[in-house]
This record gives C-alpha cells, sequence and structure tokens, in this order.
C-alpha cells in the first residue's frame, strides 16, 4: 500500500475525476488507514511504498505491477501523468528481492489483471494494451483470458470484477462483476467460465463496491456496497465494509490502494 500524503486530484483521467472539486488529503490519509488496519485485524501483513509528492495517484498501488511468486511484471502506465509511477514500483519490487520484468506493452498492473485460480483474467478497452495480455502470458505461462471493458466508468478489470477466492490453483474460485461493463463476446466468456458468479447491481458497481479484497472468506468491501454485502454473505462470505468515499474521487477503492504480493 502507499498512504496517500500527496492524494489530491489535479487532472482528469477517468470520469470519476473532477479536478475542480476540492478534496480533503487528511480525510484521504484517515480512510486510508482504515483500509490498512483492517488488513492488520485480518491477519495480513502490508509492506509500504513511500508516496512521492507529485503523483497524486500513487496511492492506487494495484496499478503498480503484478505478481506471481518473486516475478513481479512491471508497469507501464497508458497516461503521462502516472508514467513515473511504473519505475517507482519497479524500484521497490528490487528493493524487496522481486525478480522484475520491465513491461515491453502499456499495462496498469492488477488494475487489469485479476489472478483466479489458475487463470489471468486480462482487461483491455481503457488501459492495459491488448498486446500486454500475451506479454504475461509469456512471462507467468499460464493461461490468460482476454476481456474488453466498455463503460469508461469502469475503466480497470477491478472496477467491473471481484476476485472471491484468490487461492492460486482452486479450480472452483469464483468471482462477482458487472455484466454491462463487458462486451459481448467477453460476457459470454464469463458467462461460461463463472456460471455461479454473483452478479452485481449497477448501483453498488457505481460507488466501486466490486474493487474489493477477498481472502476466501473475508471480503473488504466499499460500506456503502450494501447489496453485494448481502450477496455475499447469502454465499456464506463475511463482508467488511470499509469506507473510502475520499479515494473514490480519484477513481479507486479498496482493490485499487492494493497491490497483492503473492509470494
Ligand atoms: N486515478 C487513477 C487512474 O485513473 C485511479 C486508479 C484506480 N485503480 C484501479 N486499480 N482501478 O489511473
Amino acid at each position: 500500500m502507499c498512504k496517500p500524503d500527496f492524494f489530491t486530484v489535479v487532472y482528469k483521467i477517468n470520469p470519476w475525476m473532477e479536478p475542480a472539486k476540492p478534496t480533503d488529503t487528511a480525510k484521504a490519509v484517515a480512510q486510508w488507514q482504515s483500509l490498512y488496519d483492517t488488513y492488520v485485524s485480518l491477519g495480513h501483513t502490508v509492506h509500504l511504498i513511500d508516496p512521492i509528492d507529485g503523483l497524486p495517484d500513487m496511492v492506487y498501488t494495484a496499478n503498480g505491477g503484478f505478481v506471481i511468486g518473486n516475478v513481479a511484471y512491471g508497469a507501464s502506465f497508458t497516461y503521462p501523468q502516472r508514467q513515473p509511477e511504473g519505475p517507482a514500483f519497479m524500484d521497490w519490487f528490487r528493493e524487496n528481492d522481486f525478480e522484475v520484468r520491465e513491461p515491453q506493452e502499456i499495462n496498469e498492473g492488477e488494475g487489469d489483471f485479476l489472478l483466479v485460480g489458475d487463470v489471468i483474467l486480462a482487461g483491455t478497452g481503457f488501459r492495459s494494451a491488448s498486446n500486454s495480455h500475451a506479454e504475461i502470458a509469456l512471462i507467468y505461462g499460464r493461461e490468460v483470458v482476454s476481456l474488453t471493458l466498455t463503460n469508461p466508468s469502469f475503466y480497470h478489470l477491478d472496477t467491473a470484477i471481484a476476485v472471491l477466492d484468490p487461492l492460486t490453483g482452486d479450480a472452483d474460485a469464483n468471482i462477482a462483476y458487472l455484466p454491462s461493463a463487458f462486451d459481448a463476446p467477453s460476457l459470454a466468456i464469463l458467462q461460461e467460465r463463472y456460471p455461479d458468479a454473483i452478479l452485481v447491481s449497477e448501483e453498488d458497481a457505481s460507488i466501486l463496491g466490486l474493487n474489493s479484497i477477498s481472502d476466501g472468506y473475508n471480503v473488504v468491501i466499499a460500506k456503502r456496497a450494501v447489496g453485494f454485502e448481502k450477496q455475499l454473505r447469502e454465499r456464506g462470505y463475511n463482508p467488511i465494509g470499509v469506507d473510502l468515499s475520499e479515494l473514490l474521487l480519484g477513481g479507486g477503492g479498496v482493490k485499487c490502494c492494493t497491490l497483492e504480493l503473492r509470494r
């Protein structure tokens, strides 16, 4: 995670961002701290990367790369405003003994790559280039399923899909998703692969309710996503609501603020 000491909205690279609207950095830090504390209370170890002045979106660490085992695939950001974050995260990975694969293709890390069981679901349409899907497949030697996003409000895959069962290799791993965020061929793939998926309402998705982190039982979600919360409970999960309203002003939620290190 990255403490949002320099969080603000001064440019607009997604429909959520309104540079004219004031942000409250202290409030963002306090809300971020509640997410951090939630992870610690669940027994997770949280590593921190130092925030950099002038990179207000660095709090959304999910975009900083993708990790399986000791191999970190670096990010190469779409917009110039975030491009310096790519090398900053790669430096962090190297300092923490990960083997870094420098990206040749535009990709925004875990924002668009989700590990579900043995498969990597890979998003494209707004940010990560489809060529990055071939690149990540070569790096990890896993099946990569390309999915095309069509609604600009759900510009990263992790805003439209929640991974509910994160265990690597889990053949029954399930997901939750927003059907209307995908083009028809992608939706058909999701329906076929995940017949038991939780289909989330527009209402819950529109506060980035899907942007969540699960350990297979505890699912950390946006507090206001009450419909999704109920659906999760019905399926035997334990939803835990966290309020990240200030960070939503930058277009990110729980998952965006979290990069999973599967070492
Ligand atoms: N303002 C950031 C951007 O537009 C938000 C990133 C949200 N991250 C995510 N994983 N969806 O790039």
